[in-house]
C-alpha cells in the first residue's frame, strides 16, 4: 500500500486559504474582546452565551484523548457524525471526477452526501451473511476512487464486519477507508481507533448520539492522521460544535462509568426483546445484533410498519433494501416502549395470520 495524503486531496482543498477567526489569530488572556462583532452586553440567557465558542474545542479532545487513548491532534468533531462524513466529500472527492465505494445495505448518508457532492457511487452490496464481498470491492477500485465507507457494527443489518476484511482493504487500498463505529460501544469488538498508527488511510467514525445518549446536542467524533484532520478542519465552518454542546459534552464526558451502565442495559434488554420476538409466531428471523437495534424478518413487514404507525409506534421499514426483503429495524427503548411494541406486534400478528 503507498499512502500518499496530498494525492487524495482534491487540488483546490490543498491550496484552500481558510477562514481565520479571532480566535486562530491572537491566544493569549484578553479581557476586551472587541474582534468578531459579538454583543458586548451579554443576552437574555446567560451572560456568556453572547461569545462565540472555541472553534477547535480544545477542552473536549484534550478529555476526549484520555478516554479514547489518541492524541488530540488526531480528532476532529462535527456537529454529528453527519457533518463529517459531508467534510470527508468536500475535502477528497473532486465532484464529477472521483468515485467512492459504499457496501449496501448500510447507512444511506454515504450515499446522499455523494449524490449531494456530485460523486460517483460504486456499490458492491454486502455478502448474503451480511459480511464484505471484499474481491468485488477490490475489482471496483479504480485511480478515482477515493474513499472506501464501510460501516461496522452496520446499520441496519446490526452485525459487526469481519475485522480482517476491514484489515485486508486498509492495506490494499490507497485512498481514504472510513469505518464508521458509531455503534461500537454496544458491541464487544475491538474499535479501530488504535490500529490507527498502522493506518495512515484510516479514518474511524464514533459518536455521542447513540451509547452516550446524546443525539440532540449533535457532536460527533472522527479519529485520524494529523494530515487528515488538518484538512477537515481547514473546509469545516468556523463554530461548527456550539458552545453549549461543548459544555454539556464536558460534563457528559465525567460520566464514562454511569454510561457504561446504561449501554450494559440497553443490551440486556436488546437480548431479551430479541428472544421475545424471535419466539413470536411467522417472525422469520431477528438477525444477531452488536448494536442498539434489532433487523427482524417477517412476512409482509411493510403491512406491520403501517400497522405499527396507527398505534403510535414508529420503526424503520427497510424492506426496500438489497438482502432486506420484509424486514423492519426496530430501535430498543425503554421497558415501557419495549413492551408496548412487543403487543402490537403481537395483536398484528394474531389479526393477520
Ligand atoms: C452508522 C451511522 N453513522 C452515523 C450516524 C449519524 O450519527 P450522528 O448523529 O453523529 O450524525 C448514524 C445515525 O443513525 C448511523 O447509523
Amino acid at each position: 500500500m503507498q499512502f500518499d495524503i496530498k494525492k487524495i486531496v482534491r487540488p483546490n482543498i490543498e491550496k484552500l486559504k481558510p477562514y481565520s477567526s479571532a480566535k486562530d489569530e491572537y491566544s493569549g488572556e484578553a479581557s476586551v474582546l472587541l474582534d468578531a462583532n459579538e454583543n458586548s452586553l451579554g443576552s437574555p440567557l446567560t451572560k456568556w452565551y453572547n461569545r462565540y465558542p472555541d472553534p477547535y474545542q480544545k477542552e473536549v479532545k484534550a478529555k476526549l484523548a484520555v478516554i479514547k487513548n489518541i492524541p488530540a491532534s488526531q480528532i476532529f468533531l462535527g456537529n454529528g457524525s453527519d457533518e463529517i462524513i459531508d467534510l470527508l466529500f468536500r475535502a477528497f472527492c473532486e465532484p464529477g471526477k472521483d468515485n467512492i465505494i459504499i457496501c449496501p445495505p448500510t447507512y444511506p448518508m454515504y450515499e446522499v452526501n455523494a449524490n449531494i457532492n456530485n460523486i460517483e457511487i460504486k456499490s458492491a452490496p454486502l455478502l448474503p451473511d451480511f459480511q464484505l464481498n471484499v474481491a468485488h470491492i477490490e475489482q471496483l477500485v479504480d485511480p478515482n476512487t477515493k474513499i472506501i465507507w464501510i460501516c461496522s457494527p452496520n446499520n441496519p443489518t446490526g452485525n459487526s464486519l469481519d475485522r480482517i476484511d476491514i484489515e485486508t482493504i486498509l492495506n490494499h487500498f490507497n485512498g481514504i477507508v472510513v469505518v464508521d463505529e458509531a455503534y461500537i460501544n454496544f458491541s464487544k469488538q475491538k474499535s479501530f481507533v488504535q490500529s490507527l498508527i498502522d493506518y495512515p488511510n484510516l479514518v474511524v467514525l464514533q459518536t455521542l448520539s447513540k451509547a452516550w445518549g446524546l443525539a440532540g446536542l449533535r457532536v460527533g467524533m472522527c479519529f485520524a492522521s494529523e494530515a487528515i484532520v488538518g484538512y477537515l478542519n481547514k473546509v469545516k465552518a468556523p463554530y461548527n460544535i456550539s458552545l453549549v454542546a461543548q459544555e454539556l459534552v464536558l460534563k457528559a464526558l465525567e460520566e464514562v462509568g454511569q454510561v457504561n451502565d446504561m449501554i450494559q442495559h440497553i443490551v440486556d434488554m436488546r437480548i431479551a426483546l430479541a428472544e421475545v420476538i424471535a419466539s413470536m409466531p411467522h417472525v422469520e428471523k431477528v438477525y444477531p445484533s452488536d448494536t442498539n437495534f434489532l433487523l427482524v424478518k417477517i412476512p409482509n413487514a411493510s403491512k406491520l410498519y403501517q400497522y405499527l404507525c396507527t398505534k403510535g409506534i414508529i420503526v424503520r421499514d427497510r424492506s426496500s433494501l438489497p438482502n432486506c426483503a420484509d424486514s423492519i429495524r426496530i430501535t430498543v427503548g425503554n421497558e415501557q416502549e419495549n413492551t408496548l411494541l412487543v403487543d402490537a406486534m403481537a395483536e398484528w400478528i394474531d389479526a393477520n395470520f
